[in-house]
């Protein structure tokens, strides 16, 4: 079977690799407009950093996975489309800063209709909202003239950063479509790919609206897990309750589980606070305003953390920053990935810059370009030094701050740091990562999230 895929993104690209990995009667070719990251994933420097993706992509890349520019040929010639472009946050017009932008999705729909010959299985990949399956129907309906489409929604529930583990062996497949005789035979088509490496009982089956809802759920749900937490990390902060040992205490509680309590300067990513400001969006569309507030408040709690600990940064070093370098160690939004959005390093970056900070950033595998486009900041711009490495960017600085959980940040040697900084040496662990006990006996001032 050929099988497309619109968009090679995080997403698209990484779970694309697996199916041709794992299913050699296939052939998939994955296809996006741009064509530098097109040329990307053709050579050795993919645009994704993911633990274990060269390997997966080296193996199957000429074989049976194809990485192109050509998307008319690659629809025409697929039996199933996979939709995985981007959906971010409109920032425009009515629902700017809540509903998702659906244009490029709208772009796929209109370029299948024009395309294909004949009958297609279209997949919604990316987190839509629910009920996008059926404007992407009715657009290609209205333009089919006797081919039938069949839309499915299958969302990814992959984490970036454990990216291949998580396709290798997830928790559940879920593939939603139309309860009709064609959207059955649809449904069973997508599951027998996935049957061919997930065990039949972790793929589930449901209607096309359960399937949408449950991503936009899901990742609710997760997100409201941090914000929980953090909020009880503020109250730590003041009580000397220590929010690890409590995350601790309440995890061993089967109900509740130890997953998704760790505490942080906040979570970022593409998907929690876009999916949940979706939710929040359509509830509100829905009449339901108390169910839309309910939501909001885990938005509102993580904004509240990433400015909170910026705040303590400033208060901790005598009410000013002003004119003091400050190393920044980290800087994507979760270990193991090159990817930024909405990383809680950039809403921290931009309060301290406000406050006249010089940050010297390094993160292990973020770029430069990337760091200034974040902050949108010139390399003429006296306020931020990207650094080669850690050393480099603590050297006579006030304070380090450790804004994502990288390993390597763990095998520091932080008697070197601590020689070479100002004093008091402040260090603001923002993902409690290290021993702050041991850091104290150098000499540092360290503090944690949640710890009084
Ligand atoms: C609770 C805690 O579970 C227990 O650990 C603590 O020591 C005391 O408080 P309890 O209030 O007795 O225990 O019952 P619980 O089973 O937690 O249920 C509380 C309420 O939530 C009930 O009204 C129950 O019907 C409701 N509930 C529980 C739901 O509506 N849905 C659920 O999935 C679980
Ligand atoms: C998430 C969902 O986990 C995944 O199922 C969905 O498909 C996409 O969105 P991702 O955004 O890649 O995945 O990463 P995730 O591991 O969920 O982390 C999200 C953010 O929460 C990160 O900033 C992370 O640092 C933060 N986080 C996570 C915490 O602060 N504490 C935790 O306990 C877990
Ligand atoms: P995700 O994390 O959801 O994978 P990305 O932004 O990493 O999101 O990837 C989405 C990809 O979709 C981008 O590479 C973008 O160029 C591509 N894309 C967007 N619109 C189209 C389109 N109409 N045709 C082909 N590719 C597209």
């Amino acid at each position: 079977m050929k099988i497309c895929c619109i968009g090679a993104g995080y997403v698209g690209g990484p779970t694309m690799a697996m199916i041709a990995h794992k299913c050699a009667d296939h052939t998939v070719t994955v296809v996006d407009i741009n064509q530098a990251r097109i040329d990307a994933w053709n050579s050795d420097e993919l645009p994704v950093y993911e633990p274990g993706l060269d390997e997966v992509v080296q193996a199957a890349r000429g074989s049976n996975l194809f990485f192109s520019t050509d998307v008319d040929t690659a629809i025409r010639e697929a039996e199933i489309i996979f939709i995985s472009v981007n959906t971010p946050t409109k920032t425009y017009g009515v629902g700017a800063g809540c509903a998702a932008d659906l244009r490029f999705i709208e772009k796929c729909a209109r370029k299948i209709a024009e395309v294909s010959e004949g009958d297609k299985i279209v997949v919604e990949k990316s987190t839509l909202p629910v009920r996008t399956a059926e404007s992407i129907k009715r657009i290609l309906l209205a333009n089919s003239e006797g081919r039938d489409f069949q839309i499915l929604s299958n969302p990814e529930f992959l984490a970036e950063g454990t990216a291949i583990a998580d396709l290798q062996n997830p928790d559940r497949v879920l593939v939603g479509g139309d309860q009709t005789p064609a959207g059955l035979a649809a449904i069973q088509k997508l599951v027998d790919v996935y049957a061919g490496w997930v065990p039949r009982e972790r793929i589930l089956t449901t209607n096309v609206w359960s399937s949408e809802l449950s991503k936009l759920t899901a990742n609710a749900f997760l997100a409201q897990r941090i914000s929980s937490i953090n909020a009880i990390s503020a109250l730590c902060e003041a009580t000397e309750a220590n929010v690890d040992e409590v995350a601790n205490a309440i995890g061993t509680d089967s109900r509740i589980g130890p997953k998704f309590l760790k505490s942080s300067v906040g979570f970022g990513g593409s998907c929690f606070q876009k999916d949940i400001l979706n939710l929040v969006y359509l509830c509100r569309h829905f009449g339901l305003p108390e169910v839309a507030d309910y939501w909001q408040g885990v938005i509102t709690m993580n904004d509240y953390q990433k400015h909170r600990f910026a705040r303590r940064v400033v208060s901790t070093l005598f009410n000013t920053v002003s004119d003091k370098k400050i190393a920044v160690l980290g800087f994507a939004f979760k270990k193991d990935t090159n990817d930024t959005r909405e990383s809680a390093a950039i809403y921290i970056c931009r309060d301290l810059i406000e406050e006249q900070a010089k940050l010297a950033i390094y993160d292990p595998k973020v770029s430069e370009a990337q760091i200034r486009q974040d902050l949108k900041v010139t390399e003429e711009n006296p306020y931020v030094t990207i650094c080669e490495d850690a050393y480099a960017a603590t050297k006579d600085a006030h304070a380090v701050l450790i804004l994502t959980e990288w390993d390597e940040f763990k095998a520091l040697d932080f008697k070197k740091i601590y020689d070479q900084m100002q004093l008091p040496a402040f260090l603001f662990d923002g993902r409690n990562l290290l021993d702050l006990e041991q850091l104290a006996a150098i000499g540092f001032e360290a503090r944690g999230i949640g710890q009084g």
